[in-house]
């Protein structure tokens, strides 16, 4: 019996990475030199082209020379990079996703000395590093709604002092949810941004759905991409879930 197969009709690049693509192969055919502040994308395939067509990867604003142009990633960068790149007068284009670019003009605006910041997220997340580098007070970040209740338990947050919620724009929903539920049942002088990128949010529901009616499902993405790794461990609990870069790894899977 042949498998019925179904295409999510969320798959593909999310609107920020495309445009970020777009951008460098436009620069590409204009015959720029180019580098690129980290991979652009994690997919190891596209930065492979990319490689070939003479993209270079810059891993240290610090070794940027002007005689490339810098290109900046969708996840974007601490505030103080864009500084430099503006005090040096390098050459660049800021191809962070207007997304996450909202969350840096929310906590920019809102956080002070007397407004801290929670950032739902991964703390390691050049994204996340990126939120926290426009906190101009106290910046805590929990991955989970335990890591949240250890911040409460360990914090002096109480209802007087307002602060700020926003979230990587990948953090998971389901997470989400919950411990908003809980900064509302403890504190009425939070002031909470939904930050998760609606591009996200319509992809894990999808996924979600797909993995209860499904007997298997596919997750093509790069392994270090925090969005595969969210839709990985949204369908995992409904079916067997695998995480592939290539056509070529589907046989090794033995599905049954
Ligand atoms: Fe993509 Fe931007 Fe959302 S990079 S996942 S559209 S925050």
């Amino acid at each position: 019996m042949q498998a019925k197969i179904t295409l999510a009709k969320t798959a593909g690049f999310c609107f920020g990475v495309n445009r970020a693509v777009n951008m460098l192969y436009d620069l590409i055919n204009k015959g720029e030199n180019i580098c690129t502040l980290g991979p652009i994308i994690h997919n190891p395939q596209v930065i492979n082209d990319l490689n070939n067509k003479g993209v270079s990867i810059l891993d240290d604003i610090n070794n940027a020379t002007k005689d490339k142009k810098v290109v900046i990633r969708t996840h974007g960068v601490e505030k103080d990079v864009l500084e430099y790149c503006n005090f040096n007068c390098l050459d660049y284009i800021d191809a962070t996703c207007p997304f996450v670019k909202k969350i840096h003009k929310i906590v920019d605006k809102n956080s002070s000395i007397d407004m801290p910041v929670l950032i739902a997220g991964d703390k390691n997340h050049p994204e996340v590093v990126g939120i926290k580098s426009y906190c101009s007070g106290d910046c805590y970040i929990f991955n989970s709604y335990e890591e949240l209740d250890e911040i409460f338990k360990n914090n002096k947050f109480n209802s007087e002092k307002p602060f700020i919620v926003v979230s990587q724009t990948t953090f998971s929903i389901k997470e989400w949810k919950k411990c908003v539920k809980k900064i509302n049942l403890l504190y009425t002088n939070a002031i909470i941004f939904d930050t998760i990128c609606s591009a996200t949010e319509e992809r894990q529901a999808e996924a979600l759905l797909l993995s209860k009616k499904n007997d298997a499902m596919i997750i093509i993405g790069g392994r270090t991409s925090s969005n595969t790794a969210k839709l990985k461990a949204v369908c995992e609990p409904n079916c067997p879930t695998y995480l592939i870069e290539t056509a070529k790894e589907l046989l090794d899977i033995a599905f049954c």
